[in-house]
């Protein structure tokens, strides 16, 4: 294989710190030993220490589901890509729909973050997807190719090795309704397409692109046997450990 398959949680604003101990010893004793696949936990920024530690044993990499794009400065509240790195993180989730539905992130912002991700050391999953209407609208792939686009701007070829890119039509997030297997090995082949485009073939051929939007234990197999379809980013479903295992196990 030319590229890793991550299966991530994207637990948004969901589980205490006494949550998370519940959730790591109910998941312990049934994660797969073997590793043929990278698993990785997004989990609320206060709790990224506890997760480190917490999931250490069992392999499973902690993200941080976003990060400011400069490097330090007067934005109270926010946190730095620097700041996720050295708490231990590898990963971060940059450009996800509810950021830029509800905290005006933008393609311009998102690749700003892109670039703060990659320069800290993290790993950025940078998420694209189309509304119902632009699907409707039948102009998908071209919202798709410009949200790549612009996430990638300037972004060099040898780092493109540790870029994830996901794939989530918002229609499709939290709302029980799965794009078909067919609709995201289509989106998914399209977006390897225009990094091809960008950055060539062997830079294609080696980013992992997930795809995400009310993924579960049941679908999983189906959506994961496209060939363009390098693993997920699992909302709802991340929050419960027997399920979430048993999409980490459909992705052999
Ligand atoms: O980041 C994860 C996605 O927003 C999918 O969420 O699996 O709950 O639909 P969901």
């Amino acid at each position: 294989r030319y590229r890793k398959t991550i299966i991530a949680g994207n637990w948004k604003m969901n589980n205490t710190l006494s949550q998370m101990k519940a959730f790591a010893e109910q998941i312990k004793p049934i994660i797969p030993k073997g590793k043929w696949c990278n698993v990785v936990l997004c989990v609320p920024a206060v709790n990224i220490t506890s997760a480190v530690r917490l999931f250490k044993d069992c392999h499973i990499a902690i993200g941080a589901e976003t990060c400011h794009y400069e490097d330090h400065g007067a934005f109270t509240g926010e946190i730095t890509a620097e700041m996720i790195k050295e708490a231990g993180a590898k990963y971060v989730i940059i450009g996800h729909s509810e950021r830029r539905q509800y905290y005006n992130e933008t393609d311009f912002t998102v690749n700003k973050k892109v670039h703060a991700a990659i320069n800290a050391g993290l790993i950025p999953i940078v998420c694209v997807g189309e509304s119902l209407e632009q699907r409707e609208l039948g102009v998908t792939m071209e919202l798709i190719s410009y949200q790549v686009k612009c996430a990638l701007a300037n972004v060099p070829a040898d780092k493109m090795r540790h870029v994830v890119i996901a794939y989530e039509p918002l229609w499709a997030i939290g709302t029980g309704k799965t794009a078909t297997a067919e609709q995201a090995g289509e989106v998914c082949q399209a977006i390897r397409a225009v990094i091809r485009k960008l950055y060539g073939a062997h830079v294609a051929r080696s980013v992992t692109i997930q795809y995400g939007g009310s993924m579960n234990a049941k679908n999983a197999a189906e959506l994961l046997a496209q060939p363009d379809v390098d693993g997920g980013l699992i909302g709802g479903a991340s929050l419960k450990p027997a399920d979430f295992v048993e999409i980490i196990n459909s992705a052999n």
